[in-house]
Formats: C-alpha cells, sequence, structure tokens
C-alpha cells in the first residue's frame, strides 16, 4: 500500500466540471484504492455539494475499497432486496441485468427505470449513492441525473407558494407490482420485507442539510401523494411537479466508460436508469450513505 501523503495533495487532485451539463464534474489524480487523507476528503467534499455528482474514471478498486471510501461520507445503508446483495459485501447492492448458470439473477436489473432518489421511502434517505462499473453493454445503460435545486428555483411562483409546506408519501412499495409484472426475476417481497419499507412522510420541498439550498423532493417512482390532498387533486400537483423537474434543461446524461466510480448526491438529484438491450450485460456496483431526516 503506498503512504498516505503527508503533503497537501489539493493540487494533485483536478476537478473538471461539465461545461455543457447543469450537473456533474469529473475527478482526475485520486486513485480510490488508497485511503484518503483529509485534504483530500475535504476537497472531494466540497466538490460533491458544489457539483452534485462526481464521475472518477479508471478506478480499479475492490468491493472492500468501495465500501471503505463510501463510509468516510457516512454509515452506509442495506438495501431490503437482500438477495441482491454482493456475496460477502451486504453494504453492495448489485445492479445488474446478468443471470448465473443456473439462471437466476445476480442483481437488480430493472433499477432505477422511473426517475427517483435513492431511499427516499425511508425515513432517513440517503446521502448519496455510488456506483462502480463491473461490466457495461456497448451500447445503451445510460444514467440520468436530474437537478432539483434548478428545478424548485424555475418553478413559478404561484406553484412555489402552492406546495410551500406542504408534505408528500414515499413507498418502496409504489411501482414494485407493475415493475414485477414486468420483469420476471424482481423477487416478490416477503411479509418481513413489506414490514421494513413502511411508507414515510417528507417535505415536498428540502433544504439541503450541508448548503441550505431548496430542492423538490418527490419522484415519479416512490412518491405516492401529498398529505391532506384529495386525491385527485393531489395526483394532479405530483404530475405537474414530476414533469417540470426532469426536463432536459436540468438533467446530465452519463455515458458510462470502464471502471468509473460515480458519487451522487440524492439529496440534490434524482437519477434515472436508461436501459439497455436485454440481451447486452450490465453490472454496476452500489453503495448507499445514510443521509439526514429532511426538513
Ligand atoms: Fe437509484
Amino acid at each position: 500500500m503506498s503512504p498516505i501523503s503527508s503533503n497537501p495533495v489539493a493540487t494533485r487532485i483536478e476537478i473538471r466540471p461539465f461545461t455543457d451539463a447543469p450537473l456533474g464534474a469529473e475527478v482526475w489524480g485520486l486513485d480510490l484504492s488508497q485511503p484518503l487523507d483529509a485534504g483530500d476528503f475535504a476537497r472531494i467534499h466540497r466538490a460533491h455539494l458544489d457539483h452534485h455528482v462526481l464521475v472518477f474514471r479508471e478506478q480499479h478498486i475492490t468491493p472492500d475499497q468501495q465500501i471503505a471510501f463510501s463510509r468516510r461520507f457516512g454509515p452506509l445503508q442495506i438495501h431490503v432486496l437482500r438477495q441482491f446483495q454482493l456475496p460477502g459485501h451486504p453494504e453492495l447492492l448489485v445492479v445488474s441485468n446478468v443471470l448465473d448458470e443456473a439462471g437466476r439473477p445476480l442483481g437488480l436489473g430493472d433499477a432505477g427505470h422511473y426517475w427517483h432518489s435513492d431511499l427516499s421511502y425511508k425515513e432517513r434517505p440517503s446521502l448519496g449513492s455510488m456506483l462502480h462499473a463491473q461490466e457495461l453493454p456497448e451500447e445503451g445503460g445510460d444514467t440520468l441525473f436530474s437537478n432539483q435545486h434548478l428545478a424548485y428555483d424555475t418553478l413559478p411562483l404561484a406553484l412555489k407558494t402552492a406546495i410551500s409546506g406542504l408534505r408528500a408519501e414515499h413507498s418502496y412499495l409504489c411501482k414494485y407490482e407493475e415493475l414485477r409484472a414486468r420483469n420476471p426475476y424482481r423477487p416478490a417481497l416477503t411479509q418481513a420485507q413489506i414490514d421494513e419499507v413502511r411508507p414515510v412522510v417528507h417535505p415536498v420541498v428540502r433544504r439541503h442539510p450541508e448548503t441550505g439550498r431548496a430542492a423538490l423532493f418527490v419522484s415519479e417512482h416512490f412518491t405516492t401523494r401529498i398529505v391532506g390532498l384529495p386525491e385527485d387533486e393531489s395526483r394532479a400537483l405530483l404530475s405537474e411537479l414530476f414533469a417540470h423537474s426532469t426536463q432536459a434543461r436540468f438533467v446530465y446524461r452519463h455515458h458510462w466508460q470502464d471502471q468509473d466510480m460515480v458519487f451522487w448526491d440524492n439529496r440534490s438529484l434524482l437519477h434515472l436508469a436508461a436501459g439497455c438491450p436485454a440481451h447486452l450485460r450490465r453490472r454496476l456496483n452500489r453503495s448507499t450513505i445514510e443521509g439526514d431526516l429532511p426538513y
């Protein structure tokens, strides 16, 4: 293992913001297989708050090294679909359409089919997630990220006023059966799993706990209703917010490269998996860091 530099390393790391997208930056000059010293960590932490998506290129790291890097930002969350944990590493969820020799899925093949913020259905939703590319398809498989600070800032004033103080319910079960009907490899949930993902209520507009910026915090995947509104009004308002929040002008589309490690902020963004042709192999490992109670 290389020694940790005792010199300030800020000059070694290069943060290159994407100039043609409303969020995101590439990070060069950092080897995530090595422990980060305090200077490196502070630089990465700041860049993550500023750009919301960080793309670390060419990271040849092990599952344990991904877990160690993720833990620098907080405790990790274990996904309810235990059957798709990376064996021996419960902190990593396998996101994959690959089947094993027995025809069983290695991972969750249709993760992220709808716009969402990871684990918004938990009382403490995710601070951020990291995906490390293991196998990539020759075509497709992109991930889209939408900036929810911009989405909030650009709402018409009347709509901002209308949603001020409102709260919405989030449920893991919202689209689950619909996804199961389309994907034979998505398992039925046990009662214990259903009990683990009881619906929760969060503000429709949340403040980022570290930057103070407001962000829309509803998603097509997990948000079921606005608390206290008649069903038709709730549905209409959510549809309007969903349509507004994912406009192309707020979106960065990530085209994966070999060994990319992508770290995004679930408090600032929604994301979506664009999908790839079923016959092409796609496999990534995801770690998820626990965040604060939204307010
Ligand atoms: Fe996700």
